[in-house]
C-alpha cells in the first residue's frame, strides 16, 4: 500500500512473516540473541527487554549487564541467562555468536556504555538494534556507527533522535518522515523513530506503522520494543522486516490490551506477546 512514497503495513502481509514452526525445529532455528542493558536503578530496562525477547520467540535470549544488575535480575529470569561484563571471554564468545544483539536500555549515557558498543561492533558478525542509552552515547561519535561493518537499527524517540543528528525538536516533530530519512542516510543506519505513527526508514523506503496508542506512553515501552525486534531479527527475519514486523506487532497487542486497559504497560505487552503472535501464525 502507498501513502505518500511510504508504505504501510496491514494485517495479512505482517502474517507472512510469523509462520508455522516446522514440527522438526529446535531452539537453534529461532536464534540466540544478547541484550545488553540496564545499571543501577535501570533494572526494570535490562527484564523488560530480555523478557520481550523471551517471549518473541527466540532460542536462547542471555542478558549482558554489569554484575549488579546481574546479582539483581539472575535470580528473577526463568528463561534468560545472564553474564557480566567481567565474564571478558563469554561476553566475546556470546557476542560472536549471536543472531542478533539488542544494546542500550536503562545503560545510562556515559563513557562505559560508549565503549561496550564499540567494543561489540568491532567484534560482532550479526544485526545490532540500538535503543535509548546506546544512541545517546554515540552523539559526540557517530563515526562508530557509520564505520559499522554490520547492519544497524537505531530506535529513537524524538529527542533521541535529536541529540544524535542535532537536529531542532521543531524540525523532527514537523517532518517525522524527513527527519528520519536524513538520519538514516547521514549515520548509514536503518532508524526507527518512536511516537504516534513510527517511522521506519533506511533513507529510501519508508514504512509507516499505524498500530500502537497514547495508553502506551509509558516508561518501559520502548525497551519491549528493543526486545522484540532483536527476537525476530535474531529469528532471521532481515533488519529492516524485524523493524517493521515488531513495531506493528507491539502496537496491535498495545492497541488489544487498550480495549479493555486504560494504560497499557510494557508487563501487560510482554504477557501477550506469543498469544497474539498465534493469530498471525
Ligand atoms: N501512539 C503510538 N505509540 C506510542 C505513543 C502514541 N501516542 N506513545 C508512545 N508510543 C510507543 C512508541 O512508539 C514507542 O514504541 O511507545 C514506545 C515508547 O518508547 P520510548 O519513548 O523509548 O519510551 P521508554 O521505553 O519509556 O523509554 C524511555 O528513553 O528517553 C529515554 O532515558 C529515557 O529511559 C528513558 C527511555
Ligand atoms: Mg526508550
Amino acid at each position: 500500500k502507498f501513502h505518500n512514497g511510504e508504505f504501510i503495513m496491514d494485517k495479512s502481509e505482517i502474517a507472512r512473516f510469523i509462520n508455522k514452526k516446522d514440527k522438526n525445529a529446535h531452539k537453534g532455528n529461532f536464534g540466540r540473541v544478547s541484550i545488553v542493558a540496564g545499571s543501577r536503578g535501570f533494572y526494570g530496562a535490562a527484564k523488560i527487554a530480555t523478557e520481550s525477547a523471551v517471549k518473541t520467540g527466540s532460542g536462547l535470549v542471555t542478558l549482558i549487564s554489569d554484575e549488579d544488575v546481574q546479582e539483581k535480575l539472575c535470580t528473577v529470569f526463568t528463561e534468560a541467562m545472564t553474564v557480566n561484563y567481567s565474564e571478558e571471554e563469554r561476553v566475546k564468545k556470546l557476542i560472536e555468536n549471536s543472531n542478533a544483539i539488542g544494546i542500550g536500555p536503562g545503560m545510562g549515557d556515559n563513557k562505559t556504555t560508549l565503549n561496550i558498543l564499540e567494543e561489540i561492533l568491532k567484534i560482532v558478525k550479526c544485526p545490532v538494534i540500538i535503543d535509548a542509552d546506546g544512541i545517546n552515547s554515540l552523539k559526540n561519535n557517530k563515526d562508530i556507527l557509520k564505520n559499522s561493518n554490520v547492519e544497524t537499527l537505531i530506535t529513537p524517540h524524538p529527542a533521541e533522535l535529536s541529540r544524535i543528528t542535532g537536529f531542532s525538536m521543531e524540525y523532527i516533530n514537523e517532518n517525522r518522515i524527513d527527519a528520519a530519512k536524513e538520519a538514516a542516510r547521514n549515520l548509514k543506519s536503518i532508524v526507527l523513530l518512536k511516537g504516534n505513527r513510527t517511522v521506519i526508514t533506511d533513507g529510501y523506503t519508508t514504512y509507516i506503522n499505524m498500530t500502537g496508542n497514547s495508553a502506551m506512553a509509558n516508561g518501559g515501552m520502548g525497551d519491549c520494543l528493543t526486545g522484540i525486534i532483536t527476537s525476530l531479527a535474531g529469528q532471521r527475519m532481515n533488519l529492516f522486516e524485524a523493524a517493521v514486523v515488531g513495531a506493528y506487532l507491539h502496537g496491535y497487542i498495545g492497541d488489544k490490551i487498550a480495549e479493555e486497559k486504560y494504560t497499557v504497560n510494557a508487563t501487560d505487552i510482554i504477557e501477550k506477546i506469543p498469544y497474539i503472535m498465534k493469530e498471525f501464525e
